[in-house]
């Protein structure tokens, strides 16, 4: 299975404008990850920014396995040895750079990736 596009976000009904800035990436940590969420009514589109040795990587924050949030209460997307992206409700672990599902219910699907900028140190939507 190859990986999907990357989505844009104004193709979601509660994504937000190209050009709008997603989140600071000057003070996210290597190993860092944090969450991002644009509501537009009961339309909510959900994202995760997980930056991985140097790089950094935007998904929608869904697993393909049941849907729901890769975490559950935190903004802590990695596994306990910070190898892979894991989903904290049935396992399955992803890898960072691909979003590529190598273990796990959903195994040989992928996370959805998003298309994004990065200047100025901010994450910007395209
Ligand atoms: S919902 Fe992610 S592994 Fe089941």
């Amino acid at each position: 299975m190859r990986p999907p596009r990357p989505l844009h976000l104004d193709d979601l009904p509660a994504g937000p404008e190209p050009g709008t800035l997603l989140c600071r990436t000057d003070a996210l940590p290597d190993h860092g990850g944090a969450e991002i969420i644009f509501r537009d009514g009961d339309q909510v589109a959900h994202l995760l920014v997980q930056r991985y040795n140097g790089q950094v990587y935007l998904y929608e924050n869904r697993c393909p396995h049941a849907g729901t949030p890769l975490n559950l209460f935190d903004e802590r997307f990695l596994n306990t040895d910070g190898s892979s992206l894991i989903c904290r409700t049935h396992g399955a672990q992803f890898h960072v750079e691909t979003g590529y599902c190598h273990l796990g219910p959903c195994k040989g699907q992928y996370l959805r990736a998003v298309a994004f900028e990065e200047r100025d140190g901010g994450l910007y939507s395209v």
